[in-house]
């Protein structure tokens, strides 16, 4: 329950390694777990989140080594997971408990996973729904929608989903189940979340194959599938975000994070940086195993409101709204974000802890079911404020990054939860800072 204290620095400067990324970690250790064969993957998230994925992975029967971000997973097969002696604890990750109960439920195994109480208050209908379309056999409190969740695995037929929500935790969890299956799975409807799971399941030999308005899986036939994958993990652009956004608000800055993540599917806001006027540059653009990566370099700039909006956008942008909304507090002008009502099932409500965190910073927001509406404060410092995580990793940096560029002094309590995905973060801010 540390708390931090802050104050606006002269200036920040400086190349920052930002830590893997997360959605791709987990699925390094969870695809490899099944996979025929040793796989090292490099440059792997630390962060609270995955390491409960590596100790679910070490319960569920899997050889998970791990030396700093250097992991060595050996794999079992589609058919070597060991059914787990005792309650398979996610923490505080969505990703470890839907991504997890999506692959056990296609495995001949009974598994219980539950989570923190942040994550037990998290909807789990949106994979228990579709997973017992497909003849899953799931349960949990209310009916399946709250964890703890039970799973009664069955080798499964596959089938069609519609997917009514753009989540690649619903989508992931669909294709894992339909791995071990005995039939292929097609999902069409909101399948435009990231596509990590797709990309890392066809670098492994799985036949996935994606189209503008539909997936198909067909679980492998032969038994040298999935193939292990070694990796190196690229920079999580929603780490690199808090970042770019420091940059572009205070009035004297440069930071380059380099080997980020460049995937289309989270570019979003880089796109609406860019829009409010951020001074961006990105170099070394390549491909790094089955991911595009780049070296983006944010520096101060002016900024005005935008609108944040659209089903094409929000899902390529929806961790870093916390951040934008920082941005957005600071800009000239007025910032509305829609279509958002995902961030409502988030570690936090994000709309509404967003909106009072931004009150204690002086900026007056108008929160709505799917969003908020703000006036930026058009360069003039934030009020210094004592705000809360909430237990919420991203909006302990979102409000660090507010600090930059405020009047006074900024404290931050429950500050430790950016251990979840930056167990590094205060450590860089001190030394960009300096
Ligand atoms: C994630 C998907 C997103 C994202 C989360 C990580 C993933 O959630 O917010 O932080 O790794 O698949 P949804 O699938 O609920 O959109």
């Amino acid at each position: 329950m540390a708390t931090i204290s802050l104050q606006a620095p002269q200036a920040l400067r400086g190349i920052i390694d930002v830590p893997g990324d997360k959605s791709i970690s987990h699925r390094a250790v969870i695809f490899n777990a099944v996979a025929e064969g040793s796989a090292q993957i490099d440059h792997f998230l630390t962060g609270a989140d995955c390491l409960a994925t590596i100790d679910c992975m070490r319960a569920l029967g899997v050889d998970v080594s791990r030396d700093g971000d250097r992991v060595r997973v050996v794999g079992a097969g589609l058919r070597g997971l060991r059914e787990p002696a005792a309650v398979l604890d996610c923490g505080n990750s969505g990703t470890t408990l839907r991504l997890l109960s999506g692959l056990l439920a296609g495995q001949p195994l009974f598994a219980i996973l539950t989570g923190d109480a942040s994550l037990r208050a998290r909807p789990q209908q949106r994979i228990v729904g579709p997973l017992r379309a497909l003849g899953a056999h799931l349960d949990g409190r209310r009916n399946g929608d709250l964890a703890p969740l039970a799973v009664r695995g069955r080798t499964l037929e596959g089938g069609h989903y519609a997917l009514p929500i753009a989540s690649a935790q619903v989508k992931s969890a669909l294709l894992l189940a339909a791995l071990a299956g005995t039939g292929p799975l097609k999902l069409t409807g909101r399948i435009d979340s990231r596509d990590h799971t797709e990309r890392m399941l066809s670098a492994m030999g799985i036949d996935v194959q994606v189209r503008s308005d539909a997936i198909t899986l067909h679980p492998p036939t032969h038994p040298v599938f999935p193939y292990p994958l070694s990796l190196r993990v690229p920079g999580d652009p929603s780490s690199a975000a808090f970042w770019w956004v420091a940059a572009a608000i205070h009035p004297d800055a440069e930071l380059t994070t380099p080997a980020v993540c460049l995937n289309p599917s989270r570019t979003g806001a880089l796109d609406v940086l860019r829009a409010m006027g951020a001074k961006i540059s990105i170099q070394n653009e390549r491909l790094e195993g089955s991911e595009p990566v780049g070296d983006v370099t944010v520096s101060s700039s002016t900024l005005h409101g935008v609108e944040i909006a659209g089903a094409d956008l929000i899902p390529r942008l929806i961790d870093e709204i916390p951040v934008l909304a920082i941005a957005a507090a600071y800009a000239h002008g007025d910032t509305v974000i829609r279509d958002a009502q995902e961030l409502r099932a988030k570690e936090t409500d994000r709309i509404a802890t967003v909106a009072a965190g931004l009150a204690a910073l002086g900026i007056h927001s108008e929160p709505t079911a799917d969003g908020m509406g703000l006036t930026g404060s058009g360069g003039v410092a934030l009020h210094g404020a004592a705000l809360h995580s909430h237990g919420d990793h991203r909006l302990a940096m979102a409000w660090a990054v507010a600090a930059l560029v405020a009047q006074d002094t900024i404290t931050i309590n429950d500050a430790d939860a950016v251990t979840v995905s930056y167990p590094t973060f205060w450590e860089t801010l001190r030394q960009i800072a300096a």
